[in-house]
């Protein structure tokens, strides 16, 4: 046995040039084995033996640099860095991002808007509009992977970053943008949540039939442009371990509160074969228009829905329930209504047979949930495979342990101040836990970045501070 390994293996490399033929028995071998592998595993790594959490994060390597603000650019960069990436935040001297001084609850401190949107990252302040201020962009811009940025349209040309410079600086930077609206007649307008909610077909359809349009308090124009940003760079990220080179990113506002309003675009097509019969309106025998209209709070779904009221309303302005007619589960409902018969009077047996009278049943399993509070009613129901949905007051989600647990709502600490709540990575990956971490003080990682990342010397970081392009200018110039 022991004589038979030997001849197989040959103790050292010596030993293998004194045997070429057993190293090449050796290294096909080898390379069988290795192209076995390969191709198992599509040319990736073998899998990684290190406990899940322990290998690094998702975005472990990738440099962002972050010329966001406001909300939707900041609301990306935080999702890139809670998967790792090393985002660096470039803010203007002396003022910041505009959003740490709104909205302010704690004086002299970084404002809840600015803290909650911008965890993980690094600050540096740069003058753009300085010399030495865009020596320093430049450097940041040959270091990174990604530069991200939503200023109002033309703002990125004007500081003389056009996509033309910063491709020919790093052909392998993605740059990207969010704007308000894409290529056409507003293309240059400045844009804020609402507007896009707006001009994205959103209050359109939100809101009752006999009332204005209505915004909704989700940042769908913001955090969800933000989101959609995240996900186009994520995939030029990938497209680029192909081909190497960076690409431009654009998200505008108005498209990516459309793409959520999805369901209402269909809606506008049905129209063409008839009445949309889950609306109530429907069964109200109130005409339908050319557009899609309100729907109050019917479901968006082919199953019926409405809020109803539960014990405590109207006093307690959240005592209400969200709940779901779902056909499969109507004999349930009818038991708990004390509605047994409903299961077969063919007036309500079908889903047909009950759109015309919605309003009527929703009125009669109200005066049930007004009977319960809305968690007795989500227990009861729920028993029953019933979906109802608790209004829940935000005083209520702060304090509900399970978002505790799973670390969706956080407590962080921070220097100037104190302890705050926060929303945490929604995006969960197994092998990639994310932690948060308080938003930076306004400039407090310049130094660091400009010696550690760009590798400045000492006489170069004293000629660029001493230019201005760091710090804010000095009150006796700004009266000047
Ligand atoms: N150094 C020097 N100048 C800087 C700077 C820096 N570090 N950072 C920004 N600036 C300058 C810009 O160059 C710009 O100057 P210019 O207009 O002279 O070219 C100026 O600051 C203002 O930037 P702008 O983006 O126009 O800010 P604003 O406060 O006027 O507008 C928005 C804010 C949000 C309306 C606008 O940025 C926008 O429409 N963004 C795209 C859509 C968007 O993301 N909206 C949602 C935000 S939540």
């Amino acid at each position: 046995m022991a004589k038979k390994a030997k001849r197989q293996k040959p103790k050292s490399r010596a030993a293998a040039r004194k045997s070429p033929r057993k190293m090449g028995k050796l290294a096909a071998k080898k390379s069988t084995k290795k192209s076995a592998q390969q191709s198992n595993s599509n040319g990736l790594p073998t899998p990684s033996s290190k406990p899940y959490g322990q290998n690094g994060k998702a975005l472990t390597g990738v440099r962002i640099l972050d010329f966001t603000h406001v909300q939707s650019g900041p609301t990306c960069t935080q999702l890139l860095a809670w998967f790792g990436a090393d985002v660096i935040k470039v803010e203007r001297p002396g003022v910041g991002d505009i959003t740490r001084g709104q909205l302010v609850d704690v004086k002299g401190a970084d404002s809840l808007y600015f803290t909650m949107l911008n965890h993980n990252k690094r600050s540096i302040t740069i003058d753009s509009k300085n010399p030495q201020g865009m020596r320093v962009l430049e450097a940041l811009i040959k270091k990174c992977d990604v530069l991200v940025e939503n200023f109002a349209p033309g703002a990125l040309d004007r500081m003389g970053l056009t996509w033309q410079r910063i491709n020919k600086i790093n052909p392998r930077i993605i740059v990207a943008s969010i704007k308000g609206f894409g290529p056409g007649p507003y293309e240059d307008c400045k844009v804020y949540e609402n507007v896009a909610q707006c001009a994205g077909g959103s209050a359109s359809t939100t809101g009752f039939r006999d009332g204005p349009p209505l915004v909704t308090g989700a940042q769908i124009g913001d955090s969800g442009t933000g989101l959609h940003l995240a996900l186009g760079i994520v995939s030029a990220l990938y497209q680029r371990t192909r081909s190497g080179r960076g690409q431009k990113v654009d998200v505008a506002m108005q498209d990516g509160v459309l793409n959520l309003c999805r369901v209402k675009l269909r809606d506008q097509q049905r129209l063409k074969a008839g009445p949309l019969t889950e609306y109530s309106q429907y069964g109200e025998g109130v005409a339908f228009g050319d557009a899609t209209p309100r729907a109050g709070n019917d479901s968006g779904g082919g199953q019926p829905g409405w809020i109803l009221k539960c014990k405590g309303a109207p006093e307690d302005p959240d005592a209400y329930i969200y709940f779901i007619t779902q056909a499969p589960v109507w004999g349930p409902i009818c038991d708990l209504i004390g509605e047994p018969t409903w299961k077969t009077d063919p007036e309500y047996a079908t889903p047909r047979a009950r759109l015309p009278k919605l309003k009527a049943i929703f009125a009669r399993i109200e005066s049930w949930t007004l009977t319960k509070t809305k968690f007795e009613v989500m227990e009861a129901c729920n028993a029953v495979d019933i979906p109802v949905g608790p209004i829940l007051s935000m005083k209520e989600i702060a304090a509900e342990p399970s978002l505790r647990k799973s670390r969706t709502v956080v407590e962080v600490d921070h220097p100037t101040r104190g302890k705050y709540l926060s929303v945490g990575n929604p995006i969960k990956l197994s092998d990639s836990i994310s932690e948060v971490r308080r938003s930076p003080l306004l400039g407090e990682h310049t130094d660091e970045i400009l010696t550690d990342v760009l590798g400045f010397a000492a006489k170069d970081v004293a000629e660029i501070k001493n230019s201005g392009a760091l710090s804010a200018p000095k009150k006796e110039e700004k009266a000047a």
